[in-house]
């Protein structure tokens, strides 16, 4: 009885201070039987941790938490961009990728991006309509929706549409995201209209934000469907904006795009499955090359971020990509070495020249990249009673992508077209040097390094994971797999750990806060720079243990929240 009674009074206090809370509740690995959600946004968990329980599978889960995100979280869940999602199931035994990455547009060619002194013209690459590569979104979460879900993609689309049409109430990440950006997000007059008032000031923590135009036209898509962005209203909206600033997207592009159904990349990591995403994706091939190489290295007796762990993870690193500037490129487009690439013989092969010192970057290969900018893409992983689980990343390239909200349809266009190699040599935003794979041609899919990734025992989904962060999702993605595998930490340690980065270019570990003094001082003993820089990465993860959800929201992002029942 008075257990009762205390146990109300708790929950009641807690009711009461929930209210209150205007940002994520994420603090706790979160434990449950029947699903579990993990998402950047508390409202898009919430949302579609009600799918699971209406009885709805992770798929369904997954897209209305992906609508919901796009109207929440527009820094990076979106309609106007593009993304990879992974979906495995138990009983079958199969996993299977889903690539919506935007595409060039037809009038797109190598020298887009090229001034008159042929040197890449960054603003035209990153913040103008050229930047926008036609996006894949809508299809993709259709597409996935139509092969693995149960429910209409009108219903998927519900709380979304309630969200943008009612608003929510705007939390401190929000607020501070939009004002780190105001200047990008002010250029072009229907992206102000959105992100602030009518006297130009920006909405404070706790007003309502409501976007009318893009309830209309979620509102549209409900209606008549995923087409309707490719042929309809929505689409004569985004040519209207191409026509009028001088973009390349045309009715033809958007009525040509097509998601496709991929062979996601496997590999193994000890006794452990690795699926992850193919290309036009880096992501996957690189993750298990990495683990690869980290294979023959006994990682779990070396400790967890340890100098001497640290400094395997780097040199493996390294090497993975420089192999990522010369072969990756969309596969239907260039012939990328795969099976190469992810074979434990040449993982061997790479090992053999790590030493207990730095191998310096220029030596593998020459090349050079300024810093690399932080930014935003958005990662959820969602498990289902019925042995589904869903892997997803998707993005608009940098928070708020070109910072360009097509008139009269109220979302963002992304800038994914500088994720292609626009000079051979020439790093893209993230200090990523590509060459002639990944050079922009018509109708291709630029380069991406996201990573969705499920991992299985024995036949079964074991982790699933992924994050954003440009270059470092890639290295991300992997250090919680390692955490998990050689360092035997539960999820939400493995999540929360401090993250290290190489990526060949800069010659550089990059670190975040919480590695020792003397940690780095050993580091700098076998030549490595080390340089601390803000968080990487935030990755929602959920680990599946004899039949428990284990949920973890990475606390780098303070509105992250896992929702089980
Ligand atoms: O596809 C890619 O690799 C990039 N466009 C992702 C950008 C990103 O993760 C930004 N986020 N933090």
């Amino acid at each position: 009885m008075l257990r009762t009674k205390i146990f109300t009074i708790l929950v009641l206090v807690q009711g009461v201070f929930a209210q209150n809370i205007l940002e994520g509740d994420r603090s706790v690995p979160i434990e449950s039987k029947d699903g579990m959600v993990v998402t950047s946004h508390f409202l898009a968990s919430q949302e579609a941790l009600k799918v699971l329980k209406n009885g709805g599978n992770a798929i369904d889960a997954a897209v209305t938490a992906a609508f919901a995100l796009a109207v929440t979280q527009p820094r990076s869940g979106n309609i106007g961009g593009g993304g990879f999602m992974l979906v495995s199931n138990d009983k079958t035994n199969k996993v299977i990728a889903i690539d919506y990455r935007e595409k060039a547009p037809a009038a797109a060619y190598k020298d887009m991006f090229l001034d008159k002194d042929k040197n890449v013209d960054k603003k035209i690459s990153r913040f103008s309509h050229k930047s926008a590569g036609v996006p894949g979104t809508v299809a993709g979460l259709a597409l996935a929706l139509k092969k693995y879900g149960t429910i209409s993609l009108s219903t998927a689309l519900k709380p979304a549409i309630k969200l943008a049409q009612e608003g929510f109430i705007i939390t401190p990440r929000f607020y501070k995201g939009v004002l780190s950006k105001e200047k990008r997000l002010k250029k072009y007059k229907a992206s102000k209209d959105v992100f602030f008032k009518k006297d130009g000031s920006a909405y404070q923590v706790g007003d309502r934000f409501i976007q009318k135009d893009l309830a209309k036209t979620l509102k549209r898509i409900s209606k008549y469907g995923a087409q309707e962005f490719y042929t309809g209203k929505t689409a004569k909206y985004i040519v209207e904006d191409m026509k009028k600033h001088g973009g390349l997207i045309t009715m033809n592009d958007l009525k040509n795009y097509s998601p496709s159904i991929r062979k996601p990349v496997h590999g193994t990591y000890r006794s452990y499955d690795i699926y992850s995403m193919s290309p036009p994706s880096s992501g996957g091939a690189h993750v298990v090359q990495i683990l690869n190489i980290m294979e023959n290295y006994d990682i779990s007796s070396l400790g967890h971020n340890s100098a001497d762990t640290i400094h395997i993870m780097a040199e493996s690193m390294r090497r993975a990509y420089v192999d990522r500037a010369e072969y990756l490129g969309d596969s239907d487009f260039v012939k990328v070495p795969l099976k190469g690439l992810t074979s434990k013989a040449y993982a061997k092969e790479l090992s053999k020249n790590i030493t207990n010192q730095r191998t310096p970057s220029k030596d593998l290969k020459a090349g050079n990249a300024p810093g690399y900018e932080s930014n935003e893409t958005t990662h959820f992983s969602i498990a289902d009673k019925f042995g589904n689980v869903v892997s997803n990343t998707y993005t608009i390239n940098f928070s708020y992508g070109s910072g360009i909200i097509v008139n009269k349809a109220g979302f963002l266009l992304n800038n994914e077209m500088d994720d292609f190699s626009a000079k051979p040599g020439v790093a893209n935003a993230y200090g990523l040097i590509g060459g002639e794979s990944n050079k922009i041609e018509p109708n291709k899919r630029m380069l991406s390094s996201m990573s969705p990734t499920i991992v299985k025992k024995d036949g079964k989904n074991f982790l699933v994971t992924g994050s954003p962060g440009g270059s470092r999702i890639i290295t991300t993605t992997l250090q919680v797999i390692s955490n998990v595998i050689d360092h035997n930490l539960n999820i939400l340690a493995a999540v929360s750990a401090p993250r290290m980065h190489h990526q060949w270019f800069p010659d550089e570990i990059r670190i975040e806060e919480g590695f020792s003094k003397d940690t780095i001082k050993l580091l700098e003993q076998k030549g490595h720079k080390v340089v601390q820089k803000k968080s990487m990465g935030a990755i929602q993860s959920i680990m599946i243990k004899d039949g428990i959800f284990y949920g973890a929201a990475d606390p780098r992002r303070s509105t992250s929240s896992a929702l089980g029942f």
